[in-house]
């Protein structure tokens, strides 16, 4: 049987082998980004407007002293009975948002810079001293105790 068109055994070796290597590179860490998150901001800036929650629909915030996430830019923890502190979590190394961590500290997803729950820094990018980066901004914050509205911003 002839076929002119067929690939010989070497040709679709080849081929095979880049297809392979393309659908690994397009495939990446398996949600398409290469590499760590990039910034999404600049270094140590402040989230853009206010917002407003009802203190009570974030069931950390009960706790003195725990961080809760609010969004993605933005985390607050109790300080007090009616007072609380808001800090930005765009990171101050480069802009990455940080988030909130299981250690009750803020964490960077870019270079590993870590900051405790008052925004002091714990670690700079890839473990590097403290005094490597800046601490977290602080946001304004305004609480109202009769509707349990907190404005961050
Ligand atoms: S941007 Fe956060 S550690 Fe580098």
């Amino acid at each position: 049987m002839s076929c002119e068109n067929c690939l010989n055994r070497r040709a679709f070796l080849a081929k095979s082998a880049a297809a392979a290597a393309a659908a690994a590179l397009v495939g990446g860490c398996g949600n398409g980004v290469f590499g760590p998150p990039l910034p999404a901001h600049s270094a140590g800036g402040v989230p853009s407007g206010t917002v407003t929650i009802t203190v009570a629909q974030f069931p950390g915030l009960a706790t003195v002293d725990k961080l809760v996430q609010i969004d993605v830019e933005r985390a607050v923890k109790r300080t007090g009975a009616s007072s609380f502190l808001a800090l930005s979590t765009i990171c101050t190394h480069q802009g990455c948002d940080a988030a909130v961590n299981t250690a009750n500290q803020i964490e960077c997803p870019c270079h590993g810079s870590r900051f405790a729950n008052d925004g002091s820094v714990i670690n700079g990018p890839d473990n590097s001293p403290p005094t490597t980066i800046r601490p977290l901004t602080q946001i304004a914050t305004q609480y109202d105790p009769q509707t349990d509205r907190l404005t961050i911003g």
